[in-house]
Formats: structure tokens, C-alpha cells, sequence
């Protein structure tokens, strides 16, 4: 059925590919991740794409991403921190399947973010400069259909919110 994927979103370090991945095992269904999607087609890295082409070239190909995961079914689907901040995208993640956000304290995703992965949105960025981006990027994934706090909290327990939030509102 369309519509019976769950789509994670929220900004980088909110623990979408390790919650993602944790719950579509609990729900045994597939993960699927729009940066692995982007790396496999290209056949490079993010930040090489990035190094390469620009952010531009990145956003468009996660455009192409999201435009190909029209045809999944029952999925847990994993967003790269920025995909969903441009005008629509958050209306087409909703057609996909119930859309969660996972907010946290951004002094708590920064730090995640940082310690992990190489990122090049964050490179070469203040805090402060971060704190601006996560702003104008908060009103898109405010659009969630529904919201799960992980501040303080690890993978297993953001997992069984996640959960519950599903099954209350009657998503999975
Ligand atoms: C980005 C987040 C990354 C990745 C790319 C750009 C962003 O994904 O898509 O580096 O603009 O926030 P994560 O949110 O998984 O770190």
C-alpha cells in the first residue's frame, strides 16, 4: 500500500540511521537511507559530491532520491538532515508513509554530529552558524507527522517511543 513506509527526519546527529535501522528491525521491515541511496547511484562519497559539485548537485540529487522511493512499501526510511528543508519535500516525505521528527537539544545533535561521520555541512561552521541552520530548517520538520524528544535518551528507548507514537496514532 502506498503509504506504509515511516520516514524519519530531523537535523544531523538526531540517531535517524542508528534509531532507523533499530526499528525496522523491531518492526522487521527494511531500512532504506537516502544518503546510501545517493552514494551507491553516484558511486563517491557525500562530501566528495559536495567537494565536487557543490551543495546544489547534492540537494538535486536527493530530489532524484526521494522521487525514486515512490516506489517503496513498508520500509523505514532514513532523510539526510537536509532533504526535507525545501519547499514541498515535506508533503511528498507525508505521501511515503506517517513522518517522524526526531527533535533533541541541538547542543546534544551538534555534539553527536561532530563525533561522527564526516559531514560537510558542519565543516568550517561556528556553533553559532549551526544554531541559524537548524532555525530555518526547524519550520520543515515541524511539518512531521508526528515528533519524538530523544534528548537524553539512548537508541532503544527513542525506538520504543517511536513505536508507541506509531501504534497511537494507529501508523503501523
Ligand atoms: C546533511 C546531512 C547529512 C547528509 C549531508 C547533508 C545536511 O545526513 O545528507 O551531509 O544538510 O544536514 P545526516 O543528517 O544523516 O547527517
Amino acid at each position: 500500500m502506498p503509504g506504509d513506509n515511516v520516514v524519519l527526519v530531523g537535523f544531523m546527529g538526531a540517531g535517524k540511521s542508528v534509531c532507523g535501522r533499530l526499528l525496522a528491525r523491531r518492526l522487521g521491515r527494511c531500512f532504506v537511507e537516502t544518503d546510501d541511496m545517493i552514494v551507491a547511484r553516484e558511486g563517491r562519497s557525500i562530501p566528495e559530491i559536495f567537494r565536487t559539485d557543490g551543495e546544489e548537485r547534492f540537494r538535486q540529487l536527493e530530489a532524484e532520491a526521494l522521487e525514486a522511493l515512490r516506489s517503496k512499501r513498508g520500509d523505514v526510511i532514513a532523510t539526510g538532515g537536509g532533504l526535507p528543508c525545501r519547499e514541498g519535500r515535506m508533503a511528498a516525505l507525508r505521501a511515503l508513509g506517517p513522518v517522524v521528527w526526531l527533535k533533541g537539544d541541538l547542543r546534544e545533535l551538534y555534539r553527536r554530529a561532530s563525533l561522527a561521520g564526516d559531514r560537510p555541512m558542519l565543516a568550517g561552521r561556528s556553533f553559532e552558524e549551526i544554531e541559524a541552520l537548524y532555525r530555518r530548517r526547524e519550520p520543515y520538520y515541524a511539518q512531521a507527522d508526528l515528533t519524538v524528544d530523544t534528548t537524553g535518551i539512548g537508541p532503544d528507548e527513542v525506538v520504543r517511543r517511536l513505536i508507541a507514537a506509531l501504534r497511537d496514532a494507529a501508523r503501523v
